[in-house]
C-alpha cells in the first residue's frame, strides 16, 4: 500500500501512513516526527532524540497491545512480539550509544524508517480497522490524495 520509503530522506507524515482510526494515526504521527528529526539531527543530539523515542514507542506500543488485549484481536501475538523486538533494540541501541557508537543509532534509525511503512501495512492497518468497527460498525475511510494513491 504504502510506497518505499528512501532512508536517507526525513520521514514526514503522508496521507500514505492514515489508516483511518483516529488515535492510531495521531500516535503514529508523533512516531514519524521523532524518526524523521532523529534521520537529520547531529550526533550530539541523537541520545535527547532515542530517549524521547523509547518514551513514546512505550506508549505508541503499549497502547496498541492493550487494544489487542481488551478486545482479544485474535492476530494479536506476533503484532505485539514485533513492539517488543522494537522496544528491545532500541534499549540495546541506547546502550551502545552511551559507548559513543553512534554508526549503530543511525543503523536503527533507517531500520526503523524501513519498519514502520510495512509494519503499518501489513498489521496496524487490521488493528485499525478492527477497532473502527467495534467503535463504528463500519471500516474506516481513507482519504488519501490522488498522488498518494498512485503511489500505493
Ligand atoms: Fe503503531
Ligand atoms: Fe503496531
Amino acid at each position: 500500500m504504502n510506497s518505499m520509503q528512501d532512508l536517507n530522506v526525513q520521514m514526514k507524515w503522508r496521507d500514505a501512513y492514515v489508516v483511518g482510526y483516529g488515535p492510531m494515526d495521531h500516535i503514529h504521527e508523533e512516531f514519524v516526527g521523532i524518526v524523521g528529526q532523529m534521520q537529520t539531527c547531529a550526533d550530539e543530539d541523537l541520545s535527547e532524540l532515542l530517549q524521547q523515542f523509547i518514551r513514546h514507542a512505550r506508549a505508541h506500543f503499549e497502547e496498541e497491545n492493550n487494544w489487542m488485549i481488551e478486545t482479544q484481536f485474535p492476530p494479536r501475538a506476533c503484532h505485539i512480539d514485533q513492539h517488543n523486538a522494537v522496544l528491545n533494540s532500541a534499549m540495546e541501541v541506547q546502550q551502545l550509544l552511551m559507548q559513543g557508537d553512534y554508526a549503530m543509532c543511525r543503523k536503527f534509525v533507517h531500520a526503523l524508517v524501513d519498519w514502520f511503512p510495512n509494519h503499518t501495512d501489513h498489521l496496524d492497518s487490521a488493528l485499525a480497522h478492527w477497532m473502527f468497527k467495534r467503535s463504528y460498525g463500519g471500516k474506516p475511510m481513507v482519504f488519501r490524495t490522488i498522488e498518494d494513491s498512485q503511489m500505493a
